[in-house]
């Protein structure tokens, strides 16, 4: 009986200790979730030139104080990527034109530069008429795991889990198929009149530490250089320009709108998609889906994730100069609404996710909130009130913004505003 006892004590024990150890890594000790714990800050002034001038118009905007904001992500953040490859081409490896059974006409569509091939899926309504708008983003898991459609490419994956680095792609297996489909509700896509493109970011460069070397970055680097320059381009910087590669490919496709792109991405990939869209205007629409810190979340507010969290965790998404602001967020001459404006004035959407403290949905409501008085100076409304609006309340015009009930995941409630949100700024309503 004395040893039943024990025995029920240790074991009580070690789920206490375990409890414990759960709860502390779901909440990490050193973070803050503490509203009242936000320290008070100050944001760059996204109008106010180095001279001290002050913005006045629209003009003056797209002529020195953007240029000035982009160099600065570049220079501090996000690093300089290349520009447009000399050498590129396109191969259309696979049409399906009654995929989806007879709602779509699915491409597959090979991007080959600088000895890589970035796969490019395509879904495009089958009963449009002309050119169509069309959704791009990256995925997470492979273009075969965004549909269940059997004959869909088996993408090469990398598996980012483990703490020994792969060294090389291998085939998924056929029964990831779908596997991320809640996130790409394609059918619904199809049937508000948009098309879907999407590309696996593991054929740009895999997202683990020591990734660089099988990714596209060395295909730029000098002869004799193994490391990125300090402002050089990080891994966001390479998906980023991946997706450029992508609307270099969506402009020829003759059924494809390639004045109308809304470029999305989810959490590590909406930090991309805003990085992508600063860097490219041709994207018409950008939408950051639960990006967070390093994305559209205030870096100042120290809720959540920090940036020293993200360049101990992540070091090889951003560039080395970004290092110097771990622990110093108020030292950083920008912050995530100047990344947001530098959309402008190009409608842009932020969204956010009730259960997803450690993105800060406060912070990323701000940031675009932040972001809104650059609308101004071209007669657009962004978001008009700083009180942050309740769930399932989108709230915005040329800055959207909601929050969902829920967790960190891209949803059918998420791509109904996204949808509608186009429609809006695509007159199709
Ligand atoms: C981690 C990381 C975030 C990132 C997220 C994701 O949580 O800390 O910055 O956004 O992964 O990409 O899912």
């Amino acid at each position: 009986m004395r040893m039943y006892n024990s025995v029920r004590l240790t074991m009580r024990t070690l789920i206490l200790v375990f409890l414990l150890a759960a709860a502390a890594a779901a909440q990490r000790p050193d973070t803050n979730y503490d509203e009242s714990k936000v320290p008070r800050y100050t944001l760059p002034d996204p109008l106010k030139l180095t001279t001290g001038e002050t913005v006045k118009d629209a003009k003056t905007w797209q002529a020195k104080r953007r240029p000035e904001i982009q160099r600065l992500f570049e220079d501090q953040m996000f690093g300089r990527a290349p520009g447009r490859p000399g050498k590129m081409s396109f191969e259309l490896t696979s049409i399906e034109k009654n995929a989806l059974g007879g709602k779509a006409i699915r491409k597959e569509v090979s991007i080959n530069t600088a000895g890589k091939t970035f796969h490019l899926l395509l879904y495009l309504p089958a009963q449009a008429k002309g050119p169509v708008p069309v959704f791009l983003g990256l995925n997470f898991n492979g273009n075969h795991a965004v549909t269940n459609e059997p004959d869909v490419r088996l993408a090469m994956t990398w598996n980012r889990d483990g703490k020994n680095a792969p060294t090389a792609a291998i085939q998924a297996p056929a029964a990831s198929r779908g596997s991320t489909g809640s996130r790409w509700p394609i059918e619904m896509i199809l049937a508000k009149g948009y098309g879907l493109a999407t590309i696996y970011y593991g054929d740009i460069e895999p997202d683990f530490n020591g990734g660089m070397k099988h990714g596209i970055r060395p295909s730029y680097f000098k002869s004799g250089q193994t490391e990125p320059a300090p402002d050089g381009w990080g891994a966001i910087g390479a998906w980023a320009w991946g997706l450029s590669r992508a609307m270099d490919y969506l402009e020829t496709d003759k059924s494809v709108d390639a004045r109308r792109v809304a470029l999305m991405g989810h959490s590590r990939l909406g930090k991309t998609a805003l990085w992508a869209g600063a860097s490219d205007t041709r994207y018409a629409i950008v939408i950051s889906n639960d990006s967070g810190e390093g994305g559209a979340a205030i870096s100042r507010r120290i809720f959540g994730e920090t940036v020293r969290n993200l360049n101990t965790s992540f070091p090889y998404w951003f560039c080395a100069n970004y290092k110097q602001y771990s622990g110093r967020e108020e030292a950083m001459p920008f912050d995530s609404h100047m990344l947001i404006a530098l959309m402008a004035p190009r409608p842009v959407y932020v969204a956010s996710a009730e259960e997803d403290q450690w993105a800060d949905p406060k912070g990323e409501f701000l940031g675009a909130v932040a972001a809104s008085p650059v609308y101004r100076l071209f007669g657009k409304k962004g978001i008009e009130s700083d009180r942050m609006p309740g769930l399932h309340e989108p709230v915005g015009d040329a800055v959207g913004y909601h929050i969902r009930a829920g967790k960190h995941d891209v949803t059918d409630y998420d791509w109904e505003q996204y949808i509608k949100f186009a429609d809006r700024h695509f007159g199709r309503r």
